[in-house]
C-alpha cells in the first residue's frame, strides 16, 4: 500500500513545541485509567479529537465483566473467554485480566461510580456466551455514560493532568526507531508538536470504516493508523466483531439495542414471528456474539427480509422499562413501544478486534509506544470477544500503560536534538476532491465485501478499489478532519482486507464462505496475522 510516513508537512523550526513527561492519546476509559496510574510528581498529557465525552467508551451500554457473584469464578470468565475466542486467546492475558478485574470495579467504585445495586449490592447481569451473571451495569442500559463521568472527573480533579480535547493526532513522531510523541493539530494554533518520553496510545477502534455501525463518528481508526505508519505492528485486522442487534429503522442513526436484552430474557424471532436461534445453538439467544450474528444474516436471506426482530413483549413491563430505559426513549422516539412491540434488528460492526499489537505489559513493538483498549490487539478476545470483556480490558491495560510509561519516564531525557527538522509530503496532488463522496464509497463497499461472510473474489476486487482511492487520496495533503479521518480509514481498511485474505479459514467473527471450516493444522498455535510498514 502505497503509504506517505507522515500525514502532513511540518517544519520543526516553525511549530509551537509542548513537552511533557507522558502523552496519552485518547480520552475514553483506556486513557484516563492509563493517566490515572501515572505517579502525580510526572506531567501527563491528554488528547482526545472530539470532545472528551466522545469516545466508544461513553456509548456502552450492556455494562463491564467481572466475577463477583458467589456463585461463579475467576476459571469460569476465564473458560467463557477463551470459549469466545475460538481458540486465539492468549490465556496469560485472559487470565490476568478477570483475575485483576475485581479490583478495576472496586477503584471505579471508589471515584464515584454509582453502578446498579440489586439487595444492596451490585446488580448483576448475563449477556451472551457468559456461564454465569457478571455483569456490573449503571444508568440500566447506560453503563458508559457512569463510567465515564466519574473517570472524566477523577482525571480533572488530578493536578499532574492536563486534558486537551479538539485535538486531533496526526502522526506519531519517531526518531532513531523510538517513538518520542506526535505532531497534533489544534484549532487557532494548527501543528504543534508534542514531545513526550513516554506515549500511550489509547485512541479506539475504526468501526467507522462500516457503513452500519453502532461506533459514533469518532472511530476512524487514527491511532491505528499513525501506529502503522511509525512503524509499530498490528495483528489480526481481519476480526471485525459485528453486534447481532443494531436499531433498523429508516432514518434512525445504527443505535444499539443492548446484548443485556437477551441477557434478560429477549427473544429474536424472524418476520414470521418463529425464534430461530431454538434450532440454531443449544445456548439460543445466549450464544456467543458471533454465531448469533451469523445466524441473523442466514435468517435474513432465508427470509428474504432485511431484519429480524428482537422481542422483549413477555418480560415484566417494570424490568424492561428500568434495565433499558436509554434503549426505550430512543425506539419511542421511531413510535415504537419496547415493552409491546417488536424491534426492528440487524448485525452492525461494533468491536475492532484486532490492533496494534502489545506484550502483556501493554508495550507495543514500538519502543516508547504503549498502547491500550480497543486500538490494541493485546490477545484477551482473540477471534471474537466476549461480551462486556472492553472496558474490563480498557481498565486493567489502561492502568499497566500508565505504571509502565510512567516508570519509564522516570529519570528519561526528552529526545529533541538531532531530529530532522522538516518534513515535506512528496507528490501532491492538488485537484479538489470530493472527500465524504469517497468516505460514503469505502463504508459501502466494506459492509458489501468484507461483512459478515466473506470470500476471496469478493475482497479481491475490494483491495483494488481501495487500492485506486489510495493512490489519490493518500498522497494529498489535507487541512481538515474529514481528509485526515478519510485517509485512516481507507489504511486500516487496506490491513483489514490484507489480514482477511491471509487468513483462509474462518474463526470467530472472520467467516469466509470458501474456508468455511476452522484450520487448525495451519492456523492453530495461536498464529496471527500481522501488518507492520
Ligand atoms: C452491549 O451492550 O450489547 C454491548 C456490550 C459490549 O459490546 O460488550
Amino acid at each position: 500500500m502505497l503509504s506517505p510516513r507522515y500525514l502532513v508537512s511540518f517544519d520543526a523550526r516553525k511549530a509551537i513545541h509542548r513537552f511533557t513527561d507522558v502523552l496519552v492519546i485518547g480520552g475514553g476509559i483506556a486513557g484516563l485509567r492509563a493517566a490515572l496510574e501515572v505517579p502525580p510528581h510526572l506531567d501527563v498529557l491528554v488528547t482526545t479529537k472530539d470532545k472528551i465525552t466522545e469516545s466508544n467508551s461513553t456509548y456502552a451500554q450492556g455494562g463491564i465483566a467481572s466475577v463477583l457473584g458467589k456463585d461463579d469464578k475467576f476459571e469460569n470468565h476465564v473458560d467463557d473467554t477463551l470459549v469466545a475466542g475460538d481458540g486465539l486467546c492468549h490465556p496469560d492475558v485472559v487470565e490476568l485480566v478477570v483475575r485483576e478485574a475485581p479490583d478495576e470495579i472496586e477503584k471505579l467504585v471508589d471515584w464515584g461510580t454509582q453502578f446498579d445495586l440489586e439487595n444492596g449490592t451490585l446488580a448483576l447481569t448475563r449477556e451472551g456466551g457468559h456461564s454465569h451473571r457478571r455483569i456490573v451495569h449503571a444508568l440500566g442500559d447506560g453503563t458508559g455514560h457512569e463510567v465515564m463521568r466519574a473517570i472524566i472527573a477523577k482525571a480533572k480533579a488530578a493536578e499532574n493532568i492536563t486534558l486537551w480535547d479538539e485535538t486531533f493526532t496526526l502522526d506519531l513522531l519517531t526518531h532513531e526507531g523510538a517513538c518520542v510523541g506526535a505532531v497534533c493539530w489544534r484549532p487557532g494554533i494548527a501543528k504543534e508538536l508534542i514531545w513526550a518520553k513516554q506515549v500511550v496510545l489509547a485512541s479506539g477502534g475504526c468501526g467507522m470504516v462500516y457503513r452500519e455501525t453502532t461506533n459514533p463518528p469518532v472511530a476512524t481508526g487514527d491511532g491505528m493508523a499513525a501506529a502503522y505508519r511509525a512503524g509499530a505492528e498490528l495483528r489480526d485486522m481481519e476480526f471485525m466483531q459485528f453486534h447481532p442487534t443494531v436499531l433498523y429503522v429508516a432514518g434512525s442513526a445504527r443505535f444499539l439495542i443492548s446484548e443485556a436484552a437477551r441477557g434478560e430474557g429477549a427473544y429474536l424471532r424472524d418476520v414470521n414471528g418463529e425464534r430461530f436461534m431454538l434450532t440454531d445453538d443449544p445456548r439460543h439467544e445466549l450464544a456467543p456474539r458471533d454465531v448469533v450474528a451469523r445466524a441473523i444474516f442466514r435468517t435474513m436471506e432465508r427470509t428474504q427480509h432485511p431484519n429480524v426482530y428482537l422481542d422483549l413483549s413477555h418480560l415484566p413491563r417494570e424490568t424492561v422499562l428500568t434495565r433499558f430505559p436509554g434503549i426505550n426513549k430512543v425506539c419511542r422516539g421511531f413510535g415504537l413501544d419496547i415493552t409491546t412491540d417488536r424491534i426492528p434488528v440487524r448485525p452492525g460492526a461494533h468491536y475492532t478486534i484486532g490492533g496494534v499489537t502489545t506484550d502483556a505489559d501493554g508495550r507495543t513493538t514500538l519502543p516508547n509506544l504503549w498502547a491500550a483498549g480497543e486500538v490494541t490487539s493485546s490477545g484477551l478476545h482473540g477471534a471474537n470477544r466476549l461480551a462486556s470483556n472492553s472496558l474490563i480490558e480498557g481498565l486493567v491495560f489502561g492502568a499497566k500503560c500508565g505504571r509502565g510509561a510512567g516508570a519509564a519516564a522516570e529519570g528519561m531525557k526528552t529526545t529533541l536534538a538531532a531530529l530532522p527538522l522538516r518534513h515535506a509530503v512528496d507528490d501532491l496532488i492538488a485537484e479538489p476532491l470530493d472527500v465524504a463522496d469517497v468516505t460514503n464509497s469505502l463504508r459501502a463497499l466494506m459492509v458489501r465485501k468484507l461483512g459478515i461472510v466473506r470470500d476471496r473474489s469478493r475482497m479481491d476486487e475490494a483491495t483494488r478499489d481501495v487500492d485506486f482511492w489510495c493512490r489519490y487520496v493518500l498522497a494529498r495533503e489535507f487541512r481538515d478532519r474529514a481528509g485526515w479521518e478519510l485517509q485512516n480509514l481507507l489504511t486500516v481498511a487496506r490491513l483489514m482486507l490484507d489480514g482477511a485474505i491471509e487468513r483462509d479459514e474462518s474463526r470467530g467473527t472472520h467467516f469466509r464462505s470458501d474456508y468455511p471450516e476452522k484450520n487448525e493444522r495451519k492456523w492453530g498455535k495461536l498464529r496471527h496475522t500481522t501488518a507492520k510498514r
